[in-house]
């Protein structure tokens, strides 16, 4: 498989705050990669920063070969990045398909169009007229990611995917997930729920205090690894001071 994805000594500040401590990975081609690790640890940053939304400070992000580091967000869009940010942020008065509109109105060219999308995600196809604002959360978040989908991306980072949903909510948005996976699609995930991200991923990414501590492929490591490494029981050599223990369980928040 061939790197779609290149991020190399990325830093991310908010002020004083090293909030992303010189991140490098990859994301290969049709890959799904579980990007995990406690409340703070720098996975919302990081993913902004890929997409243009926060300024990197040090180091290179690199999309199919070109190096996208310093680009607008909205051209990184046009470059094929998307993503579906943690909370949603869909026009609250605007139906489904408005929203699914608008991200459409530059769209690269691709598969997706409103159709294929409420094809893909059948939750959607009784709600296209429905105000966004009216729906549940796993309703708003299929509606988020079909949004994202309409930009045409060639990789997809979705910002924390189930948190602060019903379980069932969570298996219709998953349902979702899945569709894209099976269709070949490169997707980032942020997840709280260590088991769900490790049954869909190929790769498991985990961040503790801005950098990452565990890189693996899912089916290489364990549950138990990928916590000890969640709460900083096991550490990738690291030439820095040892760190608290993250206060957040990985899979006991609901807000
Ligand atoms: N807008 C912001 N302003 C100041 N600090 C922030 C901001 N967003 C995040 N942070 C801080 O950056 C660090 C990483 O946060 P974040 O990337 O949201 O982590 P995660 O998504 O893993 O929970 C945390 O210490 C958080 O408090
Ligand atoms: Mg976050």
């Amino acid at each position: 498989m061939t790197d779609l994805l290149r991020i190399s000594g990325l830093v991310a500040r908010h002020g004083l705050l090293h909030a992303v401590r010189g991140v490098s990975l990859t994301v290969a081609e049709g890959e799904t990669l579980a990007l995990v690790g406690a409340n703070g640890a720098g996975k919302s940053t990081l993913l902004r920063t890929v997409a243009g939304a926060h300024a990197a400070a040090e180091g290179a992000v690199v999309l199919g070969g070109d190096d996208i580091t310093r680009l607008a967000a909205h051209r990184r869009v046009g470059r094929g990045l998307a993503l579906v940010p943690e909370g949603r942020k869909l026009f609250p008065d605007m139906t489904v398909e408005e929203n699914l509109l608008v991200a459409g109105r530059r769209a690269r060219p691709g598969q997706w169009n409103v159709d294929t999308v409420l094809d893909a995600f059948p939750l959607l196809r009784p709600l296209r007229d429905k105000r966004a604002g009216s729906l549940s959360g796993g309703q708003q978040q299929a509606a988020s990611i079909g949004r994202a989908l309409m930009t045409n991306p060639r990789l997809l980072l979705i910002d924390e995917v189930s948190l602060g949903l019903a379980p069932v909510a969570v298996d219709a948005v998953y349902e979702c997930v899945d569709a894209l996976i099976r269709g070949g699609a490169t997707l980032v995930l942020v997840e709280q729920d260590l088991s769900r991200a490790m049954s869909v991923a190929n790769r498991v990414v985990c961040m503790l205090e801005g950098r990452v501590v565990l890189d693996a492929p899912a089916a290489d490591v364990t549950r138990d690894q990928v916590t000890d490494a969640y709460f900083g029981l096991h550490r990738v050599p690291t030439t820095s001071a040892p760190v608290d223990t993250p206060q957040t369980h990985p899979t006991s928040e609901r807000t």
